[in-house]
């Protein structure tokens, strides 16, 4: 399996002081998560592609768009947003893409790591035609709209199926993970490591982190 990465969401951060809050977790993060809602994919909305303009970060960012079904010029509006953020990943839900494999053959065509996420209830089966494209793979742990939501269990089987298709892909973990539950996820197949509310709702972040990379083990 490859190594434990830490990608904390920036989703329920102090918006306010968003760069304060993420120089503090840089020193222990691998990638930096950023949720994008449109308020149809999912019940809840954010910032487009405007809201990466301030973000100052030497951390490659995991982009995960819930919203439907994005076009390519949706997708570059991303890229071309903020020239000083490297972007090491765009991921798209599997849900919406009305074209999911030319959608991820268009991410991976300006130099990023395509992606593809699933919600808990989707099957592995309905991404199998891109498990060959797709470079960075999203299985949620919750229902994705919000953070601060229960961890659904019942995910879990996925990650040891994906695992043993992609034994060396980058398969994240979202929703719901704190250092109770960290190790399911791990043991399972899960490499990389979302949380949100875990972090940035704990009085000590760092803390929080090295306790699920503690877990993770
Ligand atoms: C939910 C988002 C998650 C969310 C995770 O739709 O995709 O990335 O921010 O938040 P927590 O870790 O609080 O569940
Ligand atoms: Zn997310």
């Amino acid at each position: 399996m490859p190594k434990i990465k830490i990608s904390p969401s920036i989703l329920s951060a102090n918006q306010e002081k968003i760069n304060e809050e993420i120089k503090e977790v840089e020193p222990y993060s691998d990638l930096i998560h950023v949720d994008i809602m449109d308020n149809k994919f999912v019940p809840n909305i954010t910032p487009q592609s405007e809201y990466l303009k301030k973000l100052d970060t030497k951390i490659p960012l995991d982009i995960h768009l819930m919203v439907e079904d994005p076009s390519n010029e949706y997708i570059q509006s991303f890229i071309d947003a903020n020239p000083n953020l490297i972007i090491n990943n765009i991921t798209v839900h599997q849900e919406t893409c009305s074209n999911l494999k030319k959608t991820l053959e268009y991410i991976k065509s300006q130099g990023i790591k395509p992606g593809v996420s699933i919600k808990p209830k989707t099957s592995l089966d309905a991404i199998k035609d891109v498990l060959d494209i797709a470079e960075f793979f999203i299985i949620m742990t919750v229902e994705p709209g919000f953070s601060g939501q229960k961890f659904i269990e019942e995910a879990l089987p996925k990650f040891e199926e994906l695992r043993k298709l992609k034994p060396d892909a980058d398969i994240e973990v979202d929703g719901g993970v704190k250092a109770e539950n960290v190790s399911l996820a791990v043991k399972a197949g899960a490499n990389v490591l979302v949380a949100s509310s875990f972090i940035f709702g704990s009085d000590d972040k760092v803390t929080a982190i090295k306790q699920l990379l503690d877990n993770a083990k």
